[in-house]
C-alpha cells in the first residue's frame, strides 16, 4: 500500500523501498539490498536467527564483550560519547555501558523509530544517570555535523554484529571514512567483525535447521506484497545461502522455482527457473584483512579480542598513526 503519511521521513522510506525494489529487479543479476529485511516481522525473525545453535556470531560476540568489555571501555575512555550504529534492540550495549562512567553519553542511531525508542527506554532504566540521545537516522547517510562534538569528550563509534559485512569492501572503506569524519581525529571505533572459516560452519550458520534464516529471506517477498503494489507468488521462491569462497562472503538468494513473472505497477519482471534475486552479502575478514581495509580508511588497529575458537573478532581502532599496541587474547 502506498501511504499518504503526514511524516515526510516515512514517505521517503516507502519510496526508498519501492525505488530500490524496482531498480533491483531491473538489474542483471537481480538484487535487493539487505536493509529491507528489517521490517517488524523481519527484525523478529533476525532475533530468532540469533538464538539458533548454528548462528554462532551473536553469542560469540556477546561472550567476547562480556569477557573483555572492561578493557574495551578503558581504551574508549570511560567518559566518552558512545555512538552505536544501527543499534536495533541494543542487546549487547549494556556490556560496554556498564564499564562507562555516569558522565559518558550514549547516542544510539537506528532507522526504526520504535526499536530506537524501546531500546533507549530499557537502557535508560539500567543506567539512570547516563545521558542518552537517540537519533533516528540511516547511518549510511549521516552528515559530519549530525552529532555535535563536545570539547574534551572522545567520540567512539560502536558497530557490533559484523554488520559491516553487508558492505562490499569498497563500500566498507567509504563507511569507515565517514565514521572517521563523524568522530573526528581523536575518535575511536569499536567494531565486531565475523571471521573467515570453513564453508561447513558458515553454510550451517545461514541455513539453520529451524528455518528461521529461510523465513527471514522469504519475508522480503511478503514485505513487498504488503507494502508495494506488486503481484508475485512467494511460494514459488526458495531460500538459498552459501559461502562464496572466492569473494570471502556468504551470499543469500531467493531462487525462482519455475518460469514466472513479478508484476510491479505496469512493469513485468521475468524469471527463468533457477534465476535468483541476490538479497545479501555477508563478508568475512581475518584480523589482518580487516586491519588493511580499515587502514585505507584512515584507521589504525589498537587491539583485537576474540573467542577461543577464533570465530569472531572485536577490534578497537583509532586515527592516530602511533605504533599500535596489539593485544592478542
Ligand atoms: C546482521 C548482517 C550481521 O550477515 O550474519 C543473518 C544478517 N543474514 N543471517 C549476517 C544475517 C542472515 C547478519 N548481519
Amino acid at each position: 500500500m502506498r501511504n499518504e503519511s503526514p511524516t515526510p521521513s516515512y514517505a521517503q522510506d516507502e519510496d526508498d523501498f519501492l525505488y530500490s525494489v524496482r531498480a533491483g529487479l531491473r538489474q542483471h543479476p537481480k538484487a535487493i539490498p539487505p536493509k529491507y529485511f528489517y521490517d517488524a516481522h523481519g527484525s523478529h525473525l533476525f532475533d530468532l536467527i540469533c538464538t539458533t545453535p548454528e548462528y554462532y556470531p551473536t553469542r560469540t560476540e556477546t561472550a567476547i564483550l562480556e569477557r573483555h568489555g572492561a578493557e574495551m571501555a578503558e581504551m574508549a575512555g570511560d567518559s566518552c560519547t558512545l555512538i552505536e550504529l544501527g543499534s536495533g534492540s541494543a542487546t549487547k550495549t549494556p556490556l560496554i555501558l556498564r564499564h562507562l562512567s555516569d558522565d559518558a553519553v550514549y547516542i544510539p542511531i537506528d532507522i526504526c523509530a520504535s526499536h530506537l525508542h524501546n531500546s533507549t527506554q530499557r537502557l535508560q532504566t539500567m543506567f539512570r544517570a547516563m545521558k542518552m540521545q537517540p537519533l533516528c537516522a540511516d547511518y549510511h547517510q549521516l552528515a559530519d555535523h549530525a552529532i555535535k562534538r563536545q570539547a574534551g569528550k572522545r567520540q567512539v563509534v560502536f558497530f557490533p554484529g559484523s554488520t559491516i559485512g553487508n558492505c562490499t569492501p569498497d563500500e566498507a572503506v567509504t563507511l569507515l571514512k565517514n565514521v572517521a569524519k563523524l568522530v573526528g581525529p581523536s575518535g575511536g571505533l569499536l567494531i565486531g567483525v565475523d571471521v573467515k572459516k570453513s564453508s561447513a560452519v558458515l553454510n550451517a550458520a545461514y541455513n539453520d535447521a529451524a528455518g528461521h534464516t529461510a523465513a527471514f529471506n522469504l519475508n522480503l517477498l511478503t514485505r513487498m506484497q504488503r507494502e508495494l503494489d506488486i503481484k508475485l507468488d512467494a511460494t514459488q521462491f526458495a531460500h538459498h545461502a552459501y559461502y562464496n569462497e572466492t569473494h570471502g562472503r556468504i551470499e543469500m538468494h531467493l531462487v525462482s522455482q519455475c518460469r514466472q513473472a513479478i508484476r510491479l505497477g505496469k512493469e513485468s519482471f521475468e524469471f527463468e527457473p533457477g534465476e535468483t534475486i541476490h538479497t545479501e552479502n555477508s563478508y568475512k575478514y581475518s584480523a589482518d584483512e580487516f586491519e588493511q581495509l580499515a587502514r585505507s580508511a584512515g584507521w589504525h588497529l589498537q587491539a583485537t579480542w576474540h573467542d577461543e575458537d577464533g570465530l569472531f573478532n572485536v577490534h578497537y581502532l583509532n586515527q592516530s598513526a602511533a605504533e599500535p599496541l596489539k593485544l592478542a587474547r
